[in-house]
């Protein structure tokens, strides 16, 4: 079987960025959501624009989800 894909939302934060790096020293594929993507393991991922949504989810197995930063109520945003 094959290692699962990871897609990280703030995968270029400060956060979100040692959550894809253990990922990877883990053995994990890891594709990094962001709204200036750069480089091969990064996609367009835009929690305001829902067009990116589904390009950054294909072929994912799961998400490290962070809501958008500094959102009181996420879930309208992230629910769909
Ligand atoms: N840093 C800490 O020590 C710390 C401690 C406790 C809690 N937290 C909490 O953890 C969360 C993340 O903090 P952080 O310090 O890692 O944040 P950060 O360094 O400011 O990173 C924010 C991340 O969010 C992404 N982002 C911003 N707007 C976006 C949008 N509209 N759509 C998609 N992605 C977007 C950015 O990606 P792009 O710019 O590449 O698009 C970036 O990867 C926050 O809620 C913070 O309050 C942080």
């Amino acid at each position: 079987m094959s290692e699962p894909t990871i897609l990280v939302t703030g995968g270029t934060g400060t956060t979100g960025s040692r959550v894809a790096a253990g990922l990877e020293a883990a053995g994990t594929t890891v594709r990094i959501a962001s709204r200036n993507p750069q480089g091969d393991k990064h996609i367009r991922f835009d929690w305001q624009d829902p067009e990116t949504y589904g390009p950054a989810l294909a072929g994912v197995d799961s998400i490290y989800l962070l809501p958008p930063v500094g959102t009181t109520d996420p879930a309208p945003i992230v629910a769909p």
